[in-house]
């Protein structure tokens, strides 16, 4: 038998050996970045990491937490950061998350920057402001047969400055879905002036990591990490009318509006009309408190409607789609010629569908302002 038969095989696999060897060494030596540094607002911050690792989680490991909603996956596109040193063109991972202009300006998704050398970023002042927070789960209550709400204690003495309509992350530890500590970003429901405390509504995504969890085993007495606040959907503070639509668990943001204009004395000092939009009356939750609200604040309206409601909901109330209702309202019962904002928080599907009709109503996009749950 020919002896290449034997030889040829064991020169391949020795080659192959010896590239192996090379590229594990290379990787080794031009993975070796040592010290970066960050210099974050035209030197107004600046941290020096070991290089390597997302400049997402570099900034993190040192106390600035840039927003994150998928936990860093590439798929949520909320950590941009805008670069002011050259890295090199965008991954194909981010351009789908970047307009034109933020591509043009240098905006970058941070979690896919690999820190290699020194770098320039501009980050907004408000993330100074953001912690981590290791609290308690104070209480946990079911409000329908898919959101929980989430009342969490803050450690002793710690309390979150924030505006309400913005945002926590709050993650969960590596469970059977998942190997890895897990972040998702969730609105407070709860008023600012609950001091110590944060209060989340949380909608079962079936196969979801985080919500499933949150639903299955989450308990109270359990600790749970949180970082918070971040997001810029708040009310402006204008004496244009509210046109608020919510779904599911996009009530979160509008109960902490809502009770904090009340903590405030000023609920009744501008028109507020609030669209909440559910499938049947087993998705609908706080009815009570939103009908007394109504009765009590002379300005404040509120339209809960059923897009399938049952024969045994018994309803009387609006039926058909959250967009037909708020375009019957906007058509036949609200003022005509009054400024107008638009506020909407929950799926993207119905988001993008009610600010189209605010459009056919003459508001613009420059007043209407959203969270998509998405
Ligand atoms: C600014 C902001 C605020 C938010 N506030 C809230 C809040 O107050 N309450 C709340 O419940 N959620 C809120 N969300 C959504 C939340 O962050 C998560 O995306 C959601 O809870 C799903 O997380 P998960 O880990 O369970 O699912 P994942 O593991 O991320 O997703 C699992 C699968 O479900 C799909 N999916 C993800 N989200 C949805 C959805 N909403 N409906 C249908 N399919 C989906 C994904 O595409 C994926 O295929 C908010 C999101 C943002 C960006
Ligand atoms: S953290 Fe979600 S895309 Fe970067």
């Amino acid at each position: 038998m020919d002896l290449a038969f034997f030889i040829a095989p064991l020169a391949v696999s020795g080659i192959s050996a010896v590239l192996a060897a090379v590229i594990s060494i290379s990787d080794r030596i031009l993975n070796n970045y040592g010290d970066v540094a960050i210099n974050i607002n035209k030197g107004k911050k600046s941290v020096t990491v070991k290089g390597g690792a997302p400049l997402l989680i570099s900034l993190s490991e040192q106390g600035i937490f840039v927003p994150s909603a998928c936990g860093g996956r590439g798929s949520c596109g909320a950590c941009k950061v805008k670069i002011d040193s050259d890295i090199g063109p965008h991954l194909p991972t981010e351009t789908p998350y970047l307009t034109k202009q933020e591509l043009s300006e240098n905006v970058h998704l941070s979690c896919q920057v690999k820190l290699k050398t020194d770098i320039e970023i501009d980050i907004p002042e408000s993330l100074f402001n953001v912690r981590q927070y290791d609290a308690v789960v104070e209480k946990i209550v079911d409000v329908t047969h898919d959101i929980k709400e989430v009342l969490i204690k803050l450690p002793e003495g710690s309390e979150v400055s924030f505006t309400s309509g913005q945002y926590g992350q709050i993650e969960v530890p590596p469970y059977e879905k998942v190997k890895e500590a897990t972040q998702r970003a969730y609105s407070m429901s709860s008023a600012p002036s609950q001091k110590g405390y944060l209060e989340f509504l949380v909608r079962l995504v079936p196969g979801g990591i985080v919500t499933s969890y949150v639903h299955q085993y989450l308990k109270e007495g359990q600790r749970m990490r949180v970082i918070a606040p971040f997001g810029e959907f708040m009310v402006r503070e204008t004496d244009a009318t509210m046109v608020c639509v919510a779904g599911g668990s996009g009530m979160a943001p509008f109960k902490s509006i809502f009770q904090d204009r009340i903590d405030r004395g000023v609920m009744d000092e501008r028109d507020i009309w609030y669209f909440f939009g559910a499938r049947t009356k087993k998705d609908l939750f706080y009815l009570e408190w939103l009908e007394e609200l109504q009765s009590k604040y002379e300005r404040f309206h509120f339209v809960a409607a059923l897009s399938e409601p049952q024969p045994e909901d018994d309803w009387t109330g609006e039926t058909g789609l959250i967009t037909d209702v708020l375009g019957k309202y906007l058509t036949e019962t609200m003022p005509k010629g009054d400024v107008r904002e638009g506020y909407l928080c929950g799926s993207p599907g119905m988001l993008d569908a009610c600010m189209n009709v605010m459009r056919k109503f003459g508001m613009t996009d420059d007043k209407i302002y959203f969270d998509k749950f998405a």
